[in-house]
């Protein structure tokens, strides 16, 4: 797969794993691909602790609210995040809601990467923050963000639903909705296709049956 839309659209939350092993090679690809996410002034204040341990993997999936289908995973990524580094530069913003949003950007590129090495994966951020901390030896002052789960999927579920595109943009303002968002994307052969379908609903109310020429067209656009 190389077309990053595809990987993007292609991946799932994955919830049953087989009890498969995970290459190390795959594992370092995958933080690799998080290590390159943005992070605010590239401060890059992540850490990732890999288990690949059965006995701390079930620990962890008790932590995760006995989500225990993912101690079977061939391995757990706790993303952690380092706010006190976004805050020297930041202040609030940066320990608040940057770090947030740099693990995030870094989640995302592990589960882009896994689904682009055939693996599937999941994002677990439900979890008993203390249990998961003494498992892992975490210290105060570094926060767990994620679990991400990566392992071979028993199946790949449907996609959920996602929202279409035209209910989610704005344009220039808050709730500002365009009449025509093919217009905005250049969609010339949707605009078409549109024009021509009513232009022959109209000939045909008026008895015509005939197909309306492009020319005809182009003056409705
Ligand atoms: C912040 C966050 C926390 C999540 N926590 C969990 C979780 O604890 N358990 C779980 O099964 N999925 C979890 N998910 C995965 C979502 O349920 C999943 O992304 C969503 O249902 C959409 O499905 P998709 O990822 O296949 O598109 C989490 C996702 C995010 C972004």
């Amino acid at each position: 797969m190389s077309d990053i839309l595809e990987v993007i659209k292609s991946r799932r939350t994955i919830k049953h794993f087989l009890p498969k092993f995970v290459s190390w090679d795959s594992i370092a690809h995958i933080i690799d691909a998080a290590r390159h996410a943005p992070s605010c002034g590239n401060v890059q204040n992540w850490k990732f602790i890999v288990i690949l341990d059965q006995n701390q993997k079930n620990q962890i999936a008790e932590a995760a609210y006995d989500q225990t289908d993912i101690s079977l995973a061939g391995a757990l990524i706790i993303v952690c995040a380092e706010p006190e580094k976004a805050e020297r530069y930041y202040g609030l913003r940066g320990e608040r809601l940057y770090s947030i949003q740099n693990s995030a950007a870094a989640i995302q590129n592990m589960l882009l990467e896994a689904q682009s090495l055939g693996l599937g994966s999941a994002w677990i951020g439900a979890f008993d923050e203390d249990v998961l901390r003494s498992s892992c030896g975490i210290p105060p002052e570094v926060r767990p963000q994620a679990i991400v789960a990566i392992g071979y999927p028993q199946e790949i579920p449907q996609m959920p639903p996602k929202y279409p595109l035209e209910t989610l943009v704005y344009f220039h303002k808050w709730r500002n909705k365009i009449r025509d968002p093919a217009k905005y994307t250049n969609d010339i052969a949707s605009i078409l296709a549109r024009k021509a379908h009513s232009v022959t609903e109209a000939m045909q109310k008026k008895g015509h049956s005939f197909s309306p020429q492009q020319d005809e067209l182009h003056e409705n656009l």
